[in-house]
């Protein structure tokens, strides 16, 4: 697939949560990043619980799901961290992404970033979703690496990101990120 001028990569919050800071961490990046690139996030919560007895037919939030993964140029997922690893909604998604035909984050460009309230902001889940993304055939870019710790006090009430130095990760992550989709993508 050709990539798009503006590169075309969607968000994924791994967080159902209505106030949630790594939703809130997506909307910081629709915000730093550079011109040549769009934001557009989709929402996890509609995707059933995964279930092999209902693939045949695809429930239709997952054809959706699925399209808009293989349409992206790239793919930017925050992912809280919850008991050191992943949420369920994030590994639920991957796995209805990772089945056959045409697995649409098979070859595609990912970038991970996190926040988590704890004093290690997501390493531990950042961790487990690279082992997940390189098993499904994904491409993650490996650094800068963007982990907001104790997410409370570097977000505001309305889940504005205060924190200077993150943004400034943030920002490089992103502009990281589009260099590394125009490498890794076919002409
Ligand atoms: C089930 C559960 C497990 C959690 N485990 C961790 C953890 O292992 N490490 C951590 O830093 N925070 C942990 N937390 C706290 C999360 O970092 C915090 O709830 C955060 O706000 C979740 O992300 P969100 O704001 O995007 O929903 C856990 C929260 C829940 C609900």
């Amino acid at each position: 697939m050709n990539i798009s001028n503006p590169l075309r990569v969607v968000g994924i919050s791994g967080s159902l949560r209505q106030g949630s800071y790594n939703t809130a961490l997506l909307r910081a990046a629709a915000e730093l990043m550079p011109p040549e690139m769009t934001l557009e996030i989709v929402n996890l919560a509609p995707l059933p619980m995964f279930n092999q007895d209902l693939e045949k037919p695809l429930p239709e939030a997952v054809v959706e799901f699925r399209s808009y993964l293989a349409q992206a140029d790239g793919i930017l997922i925050a992912t809280p961290e919850y008991n050191s690893s992943v949420s369920g909604a994030l590994k639920n998604a991957i796995d209805w992404a990772s089945r056959q035909p045409k697995p649409p984050l098979s070859g595609k460009p990912v970038a991970i970033m996190g926040a988590s309230t704890g004093n290690f902001g997501t390493v531990r889940a950042q961790v487990h979703l690279r082992q997940i993304l390189t098993h499904v055939g994904a491409l993650p870019l490996g650094k800068p690496e963007v982990l907001v710790a104790r997410a409370d006090q570097a977000f505001d009430a309305e889940g504005n990101l205060l924190d200077e130095a993150a943004r400034g990760f943030l920002r490089d992550l992103l502009v990281a990120f589009t260099r590394w989709i125009r490498q890794v993508s076919p002409a």
